[in-house]
């Protein structure tokens, strides 16, 4: 039967108390961990966000009522219980001090307790490092809320969001809301949709990014704008993404890209320091993107670690390997990575990073393995003469002991390749540590991106990004080399955010839609409003948007985003716990003018 906290007052939260307390009369309140019944004791340890306290039962201090009530006690159970604090008994020979919890050298000795609400077994016990299936904690939420590892993600992510209202304010910027119910945004993902009511047949887009709203607020002369907001993207999920997640959205009047960087990494330093104690040495690296993949194969390089890609495609150009030559012929490159230390890497084992390399469009992998009595294994040897195998070992920095990997294709698709083996590779050999942070900034973007499915160019960042001006004039001609004024920050690999300076004059923003494929009256039905107001006077701008939810996991070193968010999606968009999407009332399907026809 559940009590009632009349007449009761929590004094403290389990956690905060401490040896300083000793001898003072306290009320705390929480969550039953454990209960150990010792004949003639018993022990509770009391759990709530703060942590775990222990509590001492016996009848002598709390009465037979009492007594009786804490032997029922049961996991999860909630309770309030008033006593005194003590130092643990014997805690001076240190055998009764805990030392694995913060409370551990004191404990309340009970003398009234009341059990506010009775709990049924749950489906699996609550504590750290659950061994639990996540379908299954999924499922039950609310309860994998209450373990410590997921309350200390949580208890971060909400000190890193003030950190940063914090900062952001101090550097003048406002916190203003944008809507949610929108017309599409262009971040190129798909849409979610919300039909109206009151127009049939008519539908709100969940917004991509506030993107469009945080540039006409510029151009009302908010000067410098933030929201921590809510972003809607209907794709693909993978480890580092939801479908709905925060973004930390800002944007800048009168500035050019080291303003950006600027304010953005001294957020992003004193984040760090204010949530993990991490000291970030300013300024952050900065390396252009086509620097990027040619040492990295990746515009989000994780640099914790070497194994560069190495060019190799004019020593081979003339070698008798025709997967090469070929390759090149057909205008593509070859380039390798140096495994060191490992050409005696079994045959299956290198067999499985082909198969890995054919799952980026590869078509193969080809391989050499330097031994250490200096003869090759390899692949592709018999295709080449000996001087062409050493110039090309030569090339790669190979030495006895080293396994070299070659892909040889069109230049992106070796990049990719290459690219994702060095990240699977160094995963797999351990050369990752875990405790760098290795921030970088990727800028000079290109500014489109070939699509092969549209057969068209399509904007990299977003149709609002500005070139660079020195690449103006090969928006008509040589689109594909165009840079833009575009950035991202990246974190052990990982794209963590990305912005750019947008363009305001209404002459380039026509050639930029041109160039995308887009028609004057297409540009004017997505974005028309945003076109109309640059005509009124706007302030030069530029901004970025941080991903919140990747911030967060990438620091507490999480596997996946869902640690770090409350109430997460699986990945086909689906929540076990409110098995959210689901179907709706005819009646309400009526009213919003639709019908299901499948
Ligand atoms: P962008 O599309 O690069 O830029 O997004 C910015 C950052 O948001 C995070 N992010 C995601 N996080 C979790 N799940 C997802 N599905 C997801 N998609 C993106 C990433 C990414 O770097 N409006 C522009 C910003 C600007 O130009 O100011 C934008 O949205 O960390
Ligand atoms: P093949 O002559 O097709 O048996 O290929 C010989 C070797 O070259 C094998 O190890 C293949 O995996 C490798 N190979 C094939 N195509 C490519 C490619 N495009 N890039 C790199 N290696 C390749």
């Amino acid at each position: 039967m559940a009590e009632s906290m009349k007449g009761l007052k929590r004094t403290h939260r389990c956690g905060e108390l401490s040896a300083a307390n000793a001898g003072e009369a306290v009320t705390v309140m929480g969550w039953v961990q454990k209960q150990r019944n010792k004949g003639g004791l018993i022990f509770v340890d009391l759990r709530d966000r703060t942590g775990i306290l222990q509590v001492i039962f016996e009848e002598k201090d709390c009465g037979q009522e009492n007594f009786e009530k804490a032997e029922k006690l049961r996991s999860e159970f909630v309770i309030a219980v008033t006593g005194r604090v003590e130092r643990r008994t014997g805690a001076e020979d240190k055998k009764a001090v805990n030392e694995n919890l913060a409370t551990g050298e004191i404990e309340i000795r009970a003398a009234q307790v009341r059990v506010l609400s009775e709990a049924e077994t749950p489906p699996f016990p609550v504590e750290a490092e659950s061994k639990t299936k996540e379908e299954l904690r999924l499922k039950y939420r609310y309860l994998d809320l209450r373990r410590p590892d997921l309350q200390k993600n949580l208890i971060l992510r909400s000190g890193i969001v003030a950190a940063i209202r914090t900062f952001l304010t101090k550097e003048g910027f406002l916190e203003i809301e944008t809507p949610i119910l929108n017309k599409s945004t262009p971040e190129g993902a798909r849409d979610y949709l919300v039909p109206s009511r009151v127009h049939p047949g008519t539908f709100y887009a969940l917004p991509q990014s506030p993107q469009i709203f945080k540039q006409l607020l510029m151009c009302s002369g908010y000067d410098r704008y933030f929201q921590i907001a809510k972003c809607f993207r209907d794709e693909d999920l993978r480890a580092d993404r939801q479908p709905e997640f925060t973004q930390v959205d800002l944007e800048m009047s009168f500035v050019d890209v080291d303003d950006v960087i600027d304010a953005t990494e001294r957020m992003v330093a004193a984040v760090c320091k204010e949530a993990i104690g991490l000291e970030v040495a300013l300024p952050i690296v900065r390396m252009t993107w086509d620097e990027a993949m040619n040492r990295f194969g990746s515009d989000k390089p994780d640099t914790r670690f070497g194994m560069e890609l190495t060019d190799v495609s004019e020593v081979v150009k003339n070698c008798g390997f025709a997967v090469f030559t070929g390759a090149l012929e057909a205008g593509g490159s070859v380039r390798g990575i140096n495994v060191k230390g490992q050409a005696e890497m079994p045959r299956k084992k290198i067999d499985a990073l082909v198969e890995f390399a054919k799952g980026y469009g590869a078509k193969g992998l080809a391989y050499l393995c330097v031994l250490p009595d200096g003869s090759y294994k390899s692949s592709f040897a018999k295709f080449m003469t000996e001087d062409e195998l050493k110039t090309l070992v030569e090339a790669m920095s190979g030495e006895p002991g080293d396994l070299l990997l070659f892909a040889a294709d069109r230049l992106k698709i070796v990049w990719a390749v290459l690219g994702a083996l060095r990240v699977e590779l160094a995963k797999q050999l351990g050369l990752i540590d875990s405790n760098q942070f290795n921030f970088l900034w990727v800028t000079e973007f290109p500014q489109f991106e070939w699509s092969d499915e549209e057969e068209r160019y399509v904007a990299m960042h977003h149709p609002f990004t500005m070139p660079m001006e020195e690449d103006l004039e090969l928006l008509e001609t040589e689109p594909g080399r165009v840079r833009a004024k575009a950035y991202d920050i990246v974190l052990n690999g990982v794209e963590l955010g990305g912005g750019s300076v947008r363009i305001f004059q209404s002459d380039v923003q026509e050639r930029m839609f041109e160039a995308l494929g887009f028609t004057k009256e297409k540009a004017h039905e997505q974005f028309g409003f945003l076109l109309d107001a640059f005509r009124y006077g706007v302030p030069p701008h530029a901004g970025l948007a941080i991903g919140l939810d990747r911030f967060v996991m990438l620091l507490v070193k999480a596997e996946n985003i869902r640690e770090v968010i409350a109430f997460p999606k699986v990945k086909d968009a689906s929540c076990l716990m409110s098995e959210a999407p689901n179907t709706v009332d005819d009646k309400q399907l009526e009213e919003l003018h639709l019908r299901i026809t499948e």
